[in-house]
């Protein structure tokens, strides 16, 4: 979710806005606006594009003004459309916001506003909290914001200002950070803190549930009940590149470990759990049609593509619907007959994967429904797709893929539930599945706590120059992906292969220096997997067991293991693929190499 600015002062509001933007523009955005207060009126521009689109619309304006707000949209709910970026104003232009994250319950509070007579302009889940502080609106704009937020359900950085209030603009967070910093310049406030750092290291955090009121020499924090908070100030040491990091050295290391979040993102207001169902708005315009789908066609390339092949076994065993996966830049190529009630599901974090867009292309004429899991709203695949869910997994900065993967593999659990349910999956087990669901953040905290460990681990291994990952059924693409990370950063060739696979070929490559990591949770194939890390020992192969928490006795038969909590098998890949991503990164780190940025490789691969 992407980038706000705010400031009140005596400077120049309008240079400190934008130059705080353009310190945001790391985390990827694709719209930009801004609204400033002169004392008297408010000016509001916004521009699809970039921050540079932004100041060249504002360029031969006379914007002079004491406070301003600012954002950089990452879109979730609505098109990339001009009336979509922020800020979003009231009926009466007196009041502005611009919000980072979901309005969960967006549809129902704006049908309730225009009921009582409020006009929508955009397409967004945001505009209702500016009309919802407009209902509530008595002249005192924070005690109308706190209001306001006790009726949103979802996620939110807000920064709000208003025409009559002309000394403050209020902040409040729940979930999408915030950071404040009152100090000689003026009241700052940004979604991180390379935003404002060049004017203060001194900074307060706010925490979730948390509302301040900041003017240009002074500033109150309240919980939403209005007590006041009594916050301590952080000295900051980072320079802007860590910041924009949140601290991290790496943006791959910053998104691993943001994981719980944007896992949680990516199911925020998609489960229904007392019925057992999944609730995906972007796939309700076919859900008659998807009802009679016989088979699906899953098309993707690279890390996405093993997320895929985690759907085959989903969509088979929750939904009972066969499903292939296929290599888009061989699916074009392959003399693929058309199956009547057939569907051809795109899976891409950028959405813009020139394979996957040519196996589109190809797929469009055919009469097959054509869906799509992107994570970049707007992007090609999602516009060319008849329908599609996002992932909602923010901005993937570092080249190598890790929490689009973990939201890919929810959103295909999502898909699988809603088939599964307009099928023959009963209420019971929906709801078991839904309630596995809703645990994996959770989980997923308890998976990153075993990091350090597996940094250790990186630098027992570095010397390997070679590495097999084995898993059986939901472990296969994980060991996939885990190969694919491990050579993709750290330049190590690695294997990915089915356990059940070593035999017909690969263990001859087996000896004391060619280690294997073993994908193996105590699941339903765990035994088989056993039996394959046995014949891998038998040859005096080195193994790493990644598997279920109190697995003791795999202790005495592998070199380490990696433990993971008890889930759901379905679910496993999301928490057994986090030490794989783990061990890429400080592999690579061990090396010296800038895992951000791997040589040869691209975020998005835009050739064929
Ligand atoms: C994964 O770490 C790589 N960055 C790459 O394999 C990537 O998954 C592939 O290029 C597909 O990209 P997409 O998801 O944006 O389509
Ligand atoms: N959900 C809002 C939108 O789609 C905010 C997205 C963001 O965090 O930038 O406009």
């Amino acid at each position: 979710m992407c980038g706000i600015v705010g400031y009140i002062g005596d400077n120049n509001a309008l240079d400190i806005g934008i130059k705080g933007l353009r310190r945001l523009e790391y985390r990827g955005y694709d719209s930009a606006g801004l609204a400033i207060h002169n004392g008297n009126s408010v000016d509001c521009i916004k521009s699809v594009g970039k921050v540079d689109d932004l100041a060249q619309k504002i360029k031969d304006k006379d914007l002079k003004g004491n406070s301003i707000i600012l954002h950089s949209r990452w879109a979730t709910h609505g098109g990339v459309v001009e009336k979509n970026a922020h800020p979003h104003t009231d009926c009466k232009g007196n009041i502005f916001i611009v919000h980072n994250g979901i309005v969960e319950n967006y549809k129902e509070i704006r049908a309730k506003l225009t009921s009582l007579g409020h006009k929508f302009v955009s397409e967004t889940d945001s505009e209702v909290i500016s009309h919802l502080i407009e209902h509530f609106y008595e002249g005192n704009l924070e005690e109308a914001v706190i209001k306001a937020l006790k009726y949103i359900k979802g996620t939110y950085g807000l920064v709000v200002m208003s025409k009559d209030n002309p000394d403050r603009i209020v902040a409040a967070r729940m979930f999408s950070p915030l950071v404040i910093s009152v100090n000689e310049h003026g009241g700052f406030v940004a979604s991180d803190p390379s935003a404002i750092i060049s004017h203060s290291k001194r900074m307060i955090f706010l925490e979730d549930g948390e509302v301040a009121v900041i003017k240009k020499d002074d500033f109150i924090i309240t919980d939403l009940e209005s007590r006041v908070k009594d916050k301590q100030e952080t000295e900051l040491d980072w320079d802007i590149e860590e910041a924009q990091k949140g601290g991290y050295p790496h943006f791959m290391i910053k998104e691993i470990m943001e994981q719980s979040e944007s896992v949680a993102n990516s199911m925020r207001g998609r489960l229904i759990i007392e019925e057992g169902i999944s609730k995906l708005g972007g796939i309700d315009s076919v859900k008659d049609k998807l009802k009679e789908i016989k088979k699906i066609n899953i098309l993707a390339c690279g890390t996405s593509y093993y997320a895929g092949l985690i759907g085959e076994y989903l969509m088979e065993e929750l939904a009972g619907i066969p499903t292939e996966v296929d290599f888009a830049s061989e699916f074009r190529y392959r003399k693929f007959p058309t199956v009547a009630d057939e569907a051809y599901l795109f899976i891409s974090q950028s959405g813009e994967t020139a394979d996957s867009l040519a196996a589109l292309k190809e797929i469009k004429k055919r009469e097959a429904l054509a869906l799509g899991i992107v994570n970049v709203v707007g992007a090609s695949i999602a516009r060319e797709t008849d329908a599609g869910v996002y992932n909602h997994a923010g901005p993937e900065i570092g080249v190598a893929s890790t929490k689009a993967f973990t939201s890919q593999v929810v959103v295909l659990a999502l898909m699988a539930l809603f088939l599964g349910r307009q099928r023959n999956l009963s209420l019971a087990d929906g709801k078991n599945i839904a309630n596995d669901i809703a645990k994996l953040p959770i989980l997923i905290q308890e998976t990153l706590k075993n990091i350090k460990d597996i940094e250790l681990l990186a630098k027992k291994y570095s010397g390997a120059s070679n590495f097999l990952f084995v898993g059986r059924k939901y472990s296969y693409p994980v060991a996939m992906e885990g190969a694919l990370k491990l050579k993709e950063i750290s330049y190590i060739h690695s294997e990915g292969y089915s356990s059940g696979e070593m035999k017909h070929g690969p263990i001859a490559l087996i000896d004391e220096n060619f280690p294997t990591f073993a994908i193996c949770p105590k699941d339903s194939v765990y035994e088989k997997t056993l039996s394959n890390i046995q014949e891998i020992k038998a040859r005096n192969g080195k193994v790493i067991a990644i598997t279920t928490m109190g697995n003791e006795e795999i202790k005495s038969l592998v070199d380490d293991v990696i433990y993971i909590p008890e889930v759901n098998e379905v679910l496993s890949p999301i928490l057994s693929v986090i030490p794989v991503q783990v061990f890429a990164y400080y592999m690579a780190v061990s090396f010296g190499y800038n895992p951000d940025m791997p040589r040869n490789l691209a975020k998005s691969v835009t050739v064929e």
